[in-house]
């Protein structure tokens, strides 16, 4: 555990840990006040009522229930009645060096102007959109339109493909879907809109497919169906009146991996949602007017969302977004852009470190990145060698890193450095202390407080106004996915130690989702999708270590009587995978077993398999499987590393 005591970033910042836990205290002593104090910043149309009311059974609570305010009123109209106006709000880049530049002003316009189009289509508050495009200005532009209405949107991340989206509209049953006519990926054409057509056979609730014209490719449009956006896109700016919403009502539905087949709809709010981007904003990127903020996440995750659209533009701050491979053409695009915008704060994923890291330093030498300042990454833990990697070269030994945890459900980040408060001395591979608010710990699977330096659960002990308010269509499943492990306390799904000076270090998942390039996919999803193949009678899928991903998925499969194990039949099935659920999803290897090995309650061993492909020799396996004898998991490992040697 290596310790690096980093630079203050600016004058007013305190490099002094007893001032955030002066503040931290302050906001557990005293939420109604401390937050109420946060509120104050934005604009609200009504303050009746408390902070918080607490619900007993999910021990979760309700944020600002009878306040009203509105999200697109709060990133846009309230700069625009400020000198922000005329500031910068999105510098974009596409793939082939297309840029747009978007001042508050023509942002607050071309929302108003989608909010225009939505509600002639008949749009209502409460209605659900469903959002499927690449990072294009049209995309936070549809987003902060329906939260101006009060239409509840649902971004899908367009690397998914037709039955994942068929899925996420079906359970949320959208009214519209939102997307383009295709795009680009490492100059490849995609054609979007035709995987919306395919997912539309699937789907009943969906009335009108607005098409926003990007890679202008011929597509097929349906009557009465499907609608050019250009073409319903009125030539003046006509003002649509923010709608007052109340803070419980949902802002947006993002679905996630779960540790069952079907994905969940994480359902956030509106108050608590809006205080949380806005607070995590500033305390952990330290924002300020002169910033360039690069948050690399795509804006169909929950980073994105967060980060790249709600978070800074609530903060009035400028963004840069972009849209395409990280490595086109050139594995130096990053850097490029960095020098040529400016950019003072790079947000990413261990993942993109390591592919960077990988292709070397000599790409980032050829350029200036002297304007970074502040350095963020999320969504997997980093390892001290990625961490020191990206401290040396990216952040030239100059700026801080940020090592942000959270999740889909938390809205926001919740343990991570606090330049933006007070700037502690930072250790490599640590998130190191909770925001304010945030009451985190780590127990034993008993439900005590874990001892210093001993592995147990991350759990938070109690709600955060960014904390998801529901599972769409499903509030039984928020009982028992976060509330029934330790009674009382919200359980994370992770692993993780706190040290002596009580930075947590964050392990892993503790369930089985897993993480793919940052990104989480569930195995029993995985497994259903392969299952929905008419070859398949059984399918078990793990996370294999790799060294760029963090992991990537390995299957194995028991075909049908009448099915043969071929080389053939592995390809159909991986693009089987890649048609339902999307390339991210991609096995990296199938193996074809006779049979899987099972627990006598016919638990999956799957501790068992992931020893075998990980190639670890028997000696470990003893011990990896609870309910199992010795005898039983040798055996079942050395039937299973026969198989996997004799089926081709
Ligand atoms: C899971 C949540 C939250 C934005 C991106 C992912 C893992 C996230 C870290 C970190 C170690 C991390 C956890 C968490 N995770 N950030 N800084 N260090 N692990 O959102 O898809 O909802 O995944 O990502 O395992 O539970 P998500």
């Amino acid at each position: 555990m290596e310790e690096i005591k980093t630079l203050p970033l600016s004058k007013n910042i305190h490099p002094d840990v007893n001032i955030l836990k002066y503040i931290y205290n302050k906001s557990l002593e005293d939420p109604e006040s401390f937050w109420r104090k946060v509120a104050e910043d934005l604009f609200w149309y009504e303050k009746n009522g408390p902070v918080f009311e607490p619900i007993d059974s999910p021990p979760y609570c309700y944020w600002f229930p009878y306040w009203k305010t509105n999200l697109s009123y709060n990133t846009l109209d309230r700069h625009i009645e400020s000198w922000r106006k005329n500031k910068v709000a999105y510098y974009w880049e596409g793939e082939n060096y297309e840029k747009k530049v978007l001042t508050y002003y023509d942002l607050y316009k071309e929302v108003n102007r989608f909010a225009y189009v939505l509600k002639n289509l008949g749009v209502k508050k409460g209605d659900r959109i469903t959002i499927y495009m690449p990072v294009i200005p049209e995309l936070p532009i549809s987003m902060l339109a329906c939260t101006r209405i009060g239409a509840i949107h649902s971004v899908v991340f367009s690397g998914f493909a037709s039955y994942a989206l068929a899925e996420r509209i079906n359970d949320c049953q959208s009214k519209i879907v939102i997307t383009v006519d295709g795009t680009f990926r490492r100059g490849k054409l995609i054609n979007t809109k035709k995987i919306v057509d395919e997912a539309l056979n699937y789907t009943k609730s969906v009335e009108k497919v607005l098409v926003i014209k990007r890679a202008d490719i011929e597509v097929e449009m349906m009557e009465d169906r499907d609608y050019w956006y250009d073409e319903l896109k009125p030539s003046s700016y006509p003002y649509v009146e923010p709608e007052r919403i109340e803070g419980i009502h949902p802002s947006f539905i993002l679905y996630t991996s779960g540790t069952t087949g079907k994905p969940k709809g994480i359902t956030h709010g509106t108050g608590g949602y809006m205080v949380w981007a806005y607070f995590t904003q500033k305390a952990v990127f330290d924002i300020n007017d002169k910033d360039i903020f690069w948050c690399t996440a795509d804006i169909g995750w929950i980073t994105g969302h967060t980060y790249a659209v709600y978070g800074p533009l609530l903060a009035g701050a400028t963004l840069f977004i972009y849209e395409g491979a990280p490595d086109y053409p050139r594995p130096d695009r990053w850097w490029e852009m960095i020098e040529a915008y400016g950019i003072t704060i790079l947000y990413t994923s261990p993942t993109a470190i390591r592919m960077h890291m990988k292709y070397g330093e000599e790409w980032i030498k050829c350029h200036d990145i002297s304007s970074l300042r502040l350095l963020g990454s999320v969504g997997e833990p980093i390892n001290p060698e990625v961490w020191n990697w990206y401290y040396k070269y990216v952040g030239q030994e100059r700026c801080p890193i940020v090592d942000t945890w959270w999740q889909t459900e938390t809205g926001g980040i919740m343990i991570s450095p606090q330049p933006g408060l007070a700037l502690v001395p930072l250790k490599a591979g640590s998130a190191t202390l909770p925001l304010p608010g945030v009451d985190a710990d780590v127990f034993t699977e008993d439900g005590k407080s874990a001892k210093p330096n001993e592995k147990g659960y991350l759990v938070i002990k109690r709600p955060w106004p960014g904390c998801l308010i529901g599972i769409w269509n499903n509030h039984e499943r928020l009982k028992s996915q976060y509330y029934s492990k330790f009674p009382n306390v919200y359980y994370t799904g992770d692993f993780a130690i706190k040290d002596k000076d009580g930075y947590f270090w964050l392990l892993g998942r503790a369930d089985e989702v897993l993480k793919v390039a940052g990104h989480r996919i569930g195995t029993a999803e995985l497994e259903a999708a392969f299952l929905s193949h008419p070859a398949v009678a059984e399918a078990a899928v793990i996370g294999k270590s790799d060294p760029i991903k963090m992991q990537v998925p390995v299957a194995f499969v028991v075909l049908r009587p009448g099915h043969i194990p071929s080389p053939q039949l592995r390809i159909e099935l991986i693009n089987h995978i890649k048609e339902t659920i999307g390339p991210i999803a991609t096995p990296q290897s199938i193996y074809f077993v006779n049979k899987l090995p099972k627990t006598r309650s016919g638990k999956i061993m799957r501790r068992i398999l992931l020893a075998v492909i990980e190639e670890r020799d028997t000696g470990d396996v003893t011990t990896l499987e609870d309910e199992t004898s010795v005898e039983e998991a040798k055996r079942a490992y050395e039937e299973l590393k026969r198989m996997i040697e004799e089926i081709p």
